[in-house]
């Protein structure tokens, strides 16, 4: 069957062979043993209403053996026989180009060269999943390949719910996952209801159909490496900074370390994972030996070199070891998978990582006690080096979260709102006064026809445009200006490019703007195809998240979730071609709610319209957040941005004379 009426069908008539158990496939560990009995039965009932009566008998005891075996019904008999990845978007069926775009973006997630797990549908994060199994994946292509313009897909986490007349200026899809009532969103939670198949964890850009590969954490993490040198005022060069995980986002960190030109030393406890990021080069050299790996790292310091330095095996260990034998870290910080401490995210030292998997799966309470054991004794090791000197901060991943969960040393012994932690979270104090505040966050596209001569030739337009601005930027924002245009012009050179051809910078509303507006009149010129624009959820307004995107805002608000919800409804009404809100993400299911758009750009007026009333939407809203919690950054920024649109008229903060407090 060729692809397009293998699309067109959706889930099969006839039931398809059973496919085997591939275990060359990095598969997702095995989930907690969390429902009931009678609650399994639910969980079947659930999976088996997408099919019709008479396959019932037949897939009953397979999708049993699924959730016995795996804790999930992935529904694998379904998984499609096509090859899985972006194709050039007029390969696909369907009545719409605006929904065709959509379909390219979800293949691109699920792409084997992209997805962490394709199988099991997660793109990355561990359980960061597109959809929950394989029926909703057939059934949502289906949908997509025959709505119109006046249609809108309502995805209800992972599940299509169908079909709803619209109009052609709304959302061609409208997407939410994971979202709870608040008292129902604890871990064990999305563990239980998404084992019953009602809910997903859509983790920020794996339900929103947005993940570009690594390169959109490479280019974060290069930002924030080199600012990070710039905070403790020093060169990378010959310094170090460890870190830990070589997974889907942390494996960005050797690579990100390299251009940005220091010494990584990256744990890794996965021997699998390890071996990739070496034969990717992103990693430079693995050791397993502990008194090999800091022969080697002194090596380095001496010669000032820029490598990038695996140790497989737990991340404890070298923290210690590097106490005991007195090498300097420069700079520290830890990207384990701790928004996801129980079910693989972190993993206990001293127990070798199968043992662990399986202790994971058969002694969850013992295994929660190694991780909190672990976990109290990496914060301890990483009170040594501080003490000495070395500048941590946590890296968005929920460590210093979970640690303290874990009674572990790292609370602020003189706690106010926002500074409970001993150390700073990466956007107190570097992404969100340097980027955030001022507009600045990862703005991305991709090029539809997923060629890529049309990404060279976005890559120059890109850079031409930001030439231009920076000539008249204020003297606030020139350092940002310069590190995008020195990335954009080196972007082609550092081959990024995994799946769909895709480009990420950050730019602040101008910016992306002004970036946009070029791409559309390229296109309508006929030098280019179509182009997808969007974002990561982490950014200037895309997420609520009081320890991580919004933990530099200090008026007692980043526990509260209005912004990322105004940022979507506004998206949605603004002109973009699909939106999404999540909660979970990031750092955890219950600790966070992000959101973010999907817009094509086709070379027509209407998508000029569209992208200058989104985009000056979709930042400014969280600048006027951000100016409003008086973020220096942001008071001038939205001062700026009034000043150049007069319907603008955004409400701001009387600062109050702090003498008046003395007693
Ligand atoms: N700051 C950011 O910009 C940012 C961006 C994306 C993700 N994150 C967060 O970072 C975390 C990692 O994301 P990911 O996609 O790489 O997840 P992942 O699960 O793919 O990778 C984490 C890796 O850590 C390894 N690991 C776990 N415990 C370890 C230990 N004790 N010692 C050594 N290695 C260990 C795991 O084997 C795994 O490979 C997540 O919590 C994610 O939400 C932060």
């Amino acid at each position: 069957m060729i692809f397009k009426e293998a699309i067109q069908q959706g889930i099969p008539a006839v039931l398809p062979a059973p496919k085997p158990y591939e275990s060359e496939i990095n598969h997702a560990p095995k989930r907690k043993e969390i429902l009931t009995d009678e609650e399994k039965k639910l969980a079947l009932r659930n999976a088996l209403r997408y099919f019709e009566p008479q396959h019932h008998e037949v897939l009953l005891p397979e999708f049993k053996e699924e959730l016995e075996k795996y804790g999930r019904i992935y529904m694998y008999r379904f998984r499609p026989d096509y090859k899985m990845y972006a194709r050039d978007i007029n390969e696909y069926p369907g009545n719409s180009l605006q929904v065709k775009s959509i379909m390219m973006m979800i293949q691109n997630n699920l792409d084997y060269a992209v997805a962490q797990h394709p199988h099991e549908l997660i793109t990355y994060g561990g359980n960061g999943a597109v959809f929950s199994n394989w029926a909703q994946y057939l059934l949502t292509m289906k949908y997509l390949s025959e709505m119109t313009d006046e249609q809108t897909l309502v995805m209800y986490s992972g599940h299509p719910m169908g079909l709803f007349p619209s109009h052609k200026n709304a959302p061609r899809v409208v997407v939410t996952n994971g979202m709870m009532i608040p008292n129902y969103s604890k871990p064990d939670d999305w563990e239980k209801f998404n084992a019953l198949g009602v809910t997903q964890y859509g983790q920020m850009t794996a339900g929103s159909y947005m993940y570009i590969g690594p390169q959109g954490i490479v280019h974060g993490t290069t930002i924030t490496v080199l600012n990070g040198f710039r905070k403790i005022g020093k060169e990378p060069k010959g310094n170090l900074f460890v870190t830990s995980g070589l997974g889907g986002m942390s494996g960005a960190q050797p690579k990100a370390g390299t251009i940005a030109g220091c010494i990584t030393v990256c744990a890794e406890v996965n021997p699998k994972i390890t071996k990739i990021r070496h034969e990717q080069g992103w990693i430079h050299e693995v050791f397993s030996n502990l008194d090999e790996l800091v022969a080697r790292v002194k090596k380095a310091q001496e010669n000032k070199e820029v490598v990038s330095i695996a140790y497989l095996g737990n991340v404890v260990d070298v923290w210690e070891k590097f106490d005991t034998e007195n090498i300097h870290i420069d700079l520290g910080s830890d990207q384990t998978s701790l928004h996801n401490p129980w079910a693989g995210g972190y993993y206990p030292v001293g127990i070798s990582f199968e043992n662990a998997n399986e202790m994971m799966a058969n002694q969850p309470e013992l295994f929660k006690e190694k991780v909190q054991e672990t976990l109290r004794r990496h914060a301890a090791a990483i009170n040594k080096h501080t003490a000495k000197g070395t500048y941590f901060f946590d890296y968005g991943n929920a460590f210093l979260l979970e640690a303290s969960r874990a009674g572990a040393d790292v609370m602020n012994p003189n706690p106010t709102l926002g500074r409970e932690f001993k150390y700073p979270s990466y956007v107190q104090d570097i992404m969100g006064p340097m980027c955030f505040d001022y507009g600045f966050g990862p703005f991305r596209w991709v090029c539809a026809s997923n060629n890529p001569e049309d990404l060279q030739k976005t890559d120059e337009i890109a850079c031409q445009v930001l030439e231009e601005m920076i000539k008249t930027s204020p003297s606030e924002i020139q350092q940002q200006m310069k590190d995008n245009i020195q990335w954009i012009r080196g972007a082609q050179e550092n081959k990024l490019v995994v799946g769909s051809q895709a480009r990420i910078l950050y730019a602040d509303a101008e910016g992306r703007t002004n970036i946009a507006k070029a791409f559309n009149d390229a296109i309508k010129a006929g030098k280019i195809g179509p182009v997808v624009l969007g974002r990561d959820h982490h950014d200037v307004s895309g997420t609520d998240s009081p320890y991580r995107e919004t933990s530099n805002i200090y008026d007692g608000s980043r526990f509260t979730a209005d912004m990322a919800i105004h940022n979507v409804i506004g998206d949605s009404f603004r002109g973009a071609t699909w939106v999404s809100i999540h909660n979970g993400g990031g750092v955890g299911w219950g600790e966070v709610i992000n959101g973010g758009f999907g817009m094509l750009l086709d070379g027509t007026l209407e998508a000029e319209k569209r992208l200058k009333s989104m985009l000056f939407w979709d930042v400014n809203n969280g600048i006027s957040r951000r100016s409003w919690a008086r973020n220096g950054g942001a008071m001038f920024a939205i001062q700026r941005a009034m000043e150049a649109e007069p319907l603008l008229k955004v409400t701001l903060p009387n600062i109050v004379n702090e003498t008046l407090f003395d007693d």
